[in-house]
């Protein structure tokens, strides 16, 4: 049978032009949301997504407001910067992005931003009320892949799900939406002993562990459905994800490309995060 492309742009260009059309509304009544991405060091990555995160914005019809921070800014100044954006009514949603450099603790830095205008879904506050099936912001990724899931009716309740990766931003989140949707969740990580004797038991597998084409098939169960959220480069400068497409996809059910998967979904559910939060001010 011929696996389906789980393609995200589809998915991401409806829910932004629900997200513009919300925007429109919002601004006729005098709530324009508004979008802070904060980005501190050289990056080159962060650069590229920081862009593209502002310009969707932009497209939107939201106000961007973008702060450029040399790396060795002090974490003082940084929660300076948050303090006041957090007292500023024209924004809605703060995003700080990561990496931050070394110098930083993320947790001081995840904490100081305002639950209310946390988009990113990193406070604990917000990772709290995840765990808890309470109302919060969900981090951007995971909510796009349910969102992606969802989309292509791909079935969740009973079934095995592996996530691979225990970051904050991705596999925890992704663990709790997964038990929330009634699946059975395993979580494995760089220290699981014999990963792909547990990965090879999944019906749905997320790949989150930031290594090029790490997960072959023989980590795959035939008619499984893998969703790989890494995004590396290889040495002849192409991209390429978590796991090995080409090899794995004659035994998948459905599978994500990278690029062209998960990436636009992130970015689209962030823009829908920021209009949640705008639209508690109206
Ligand atoms: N770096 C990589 N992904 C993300 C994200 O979703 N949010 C932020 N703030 N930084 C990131």
């Amino acid at each position: 049978m011929q696996a389906t492309i789980l393609k995200g742009k589809p998915v991401a260009t409806h829910i932004l032009e629900n997200v513009r059309q919300a925007v429109e509304q919002l601004t006729q009544k005098g709530v324009r949301p508004g979008l802070a991405v904060v980005l501190i060091g050289d990056d080159a990555a962060s650069h590229v997504y920081v862009r593209n995160k502002e310009a969707t914005c932009t497209a939107c019809g939201m106000y961007s407001a973008g702060y450029r921070l040399p790396a060795e800014t002090s974490q003082e100044a940084l929660l300076q910067l948050i303090a006041q954006l957090n007292a500023d009514d024209n924004i809605h949603g703060i995003l700080v992005q990561k990496p931050l450099p070394p110098h930083m603790d993320e947790a001081v830095v995840n904490e100081a931003i305002a639950p209310q205008k946390d988009v990113d879904g990193f406070h604990p506050y917000n990772q709290g009320r995840l765990w808890t099936g309470g109302e919060g912001f969900i981090p951007c990724t995971p909510a796009g892949i349910m969102q992606m899931l969802d989309t292509y009716r791909i079935s969740i309740a009973g079934k095995h799900a592996v996530v691979i990766g225990r970051s904050n931003i991705v596999g925890k989140p992704m663990a709790a939406l997964l038990l929330q949707a009634h699946a059975t969740v395993t979580i494995c990580h760089s220290r699981t002993a014999h990963i792909a004797e547990i990965t090879q038991q999944a019906d749905i597998v997320i790949a989150a562990i930031g290594q090029p084409q790490r997960i072959d098939a023989t980590w795959i169960k035939e008619g499984a459905v893998v969703v790989d959220v890494g995004i590396n480069r290889l040495p002849n400068g192409k991209l390429c994800g978590d796991v090995a497409y080409e090899d794995v996809l004659p035994r998948v059910q459905a599978i994500t490309p990278v690029p062209g998967g998960v990436g636009p979904m992130t970015i689209a559910m962030l823009m829908q995060n920021t209009r949640i939060a705008a639209q508690r001010f109206r």
